[in-house]
């Protein structure tokens, strides 16, 4: 399957699609994970993305899409995906459709995950990241490690995003509404659209993306 998740910040995507990718055996892509690896190993990509990031801007399309496609190219990703925070405005979700229509393949689905403004400011005040890999996440109270301040999955150190600061977080959810919602309507004319409320646990959500995944 080949699948784009949209939703605001703090929507629980990166939550999801660790689920997701498992159950139905693709990679998770994620355009934010794979910034942020960059940020960590000092690349030169890493260097131009991190002051957008860290305002909670949009990095530059140029620079995203042909990071993103050199990840579609991987060995990985020639049967299936799920895309996580890419596309993200109308420009790169049209350069989306040209690099698959120059590979004779579709997507088979949007997911958008739905969920209150005052529930994505709750998420993110209390989401920790881990340091070496950025898909492991934790909350405060939603999802605690096992030992505090320690990820389960390697042992990193967890730490809170820089992006995660109030007054980003409100910019994040500006530039949600001006940039990415717009391909909710666009992916909505080619009938891809699904949308569920990602309230709920977390596994009650994962059931519910199913659900519709499979109606798709
Ligand atoms: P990105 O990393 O994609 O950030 P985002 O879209 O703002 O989304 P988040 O990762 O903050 O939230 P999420 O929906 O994944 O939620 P999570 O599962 O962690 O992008 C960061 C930046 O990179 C962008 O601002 C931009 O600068 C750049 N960028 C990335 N892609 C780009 C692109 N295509 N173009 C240009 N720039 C790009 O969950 C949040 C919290 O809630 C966690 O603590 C979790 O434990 C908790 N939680 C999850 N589900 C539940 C639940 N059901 N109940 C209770 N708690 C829950
Ligand atoms: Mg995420």
């Amino acid at each position: 399957m080949r699948i784009v998740l949209v939703g605001p910040p703090g929507a629980g995507k990166g939550t999801q699609a660790a689920y997701l990718a498992k159950n139905l055996s693709i990679p998770h892509i994620s355009t934010g994970d794979l910034f942020r690896a960059n940020i960590s190993q000092g690349t030169d990509l890493g260097k131009q993305a991190k002051a957008y990031m860290d305002a909670g801007d949009l990095v530059p399309d140029e620079v995203t899409i042909g990071m993103a496609e050199d990840r579609l190219e991987q060995p990985d990703a020639a049967h299936g995906f799920l895309l996580d925070g890419f596309p993200r405005n109308e420009f790169q979700a049209r350069a989306l459709d040209e690099y698959l229509q120059r590979r004779s393949i579709a997507l088979d689905g949007v997911l958008d995950l739905e969920v209150p403004e005052d529930e994505v400011v709750r998420r993110i005040a209390g989401r920790r990241t881990c340091r070496n890999d950025s898909a492991h996440t934790y909350h405060v109270e939603y999802k605690k490690p096992k030992a505090e301040g320690v990820c389960d999955e390697c042992g990193g150190e967890l730490y809170q995003r820089v992006d995660d600061a109030e007054d980003k977080v409100r910019n994040r959810l500006e530039v949600y509404h001006r940039e990415t919602e717009p391909i909710i309507d666009y992916y909505k004319q080619q009938n891809l659209v699904a949308t569920i409320s990602a309230l709920g646990p977390v596994a009650e959500v994962t059931k519910r993306a199913m659900d519709a995944l499979r109606r798709e």
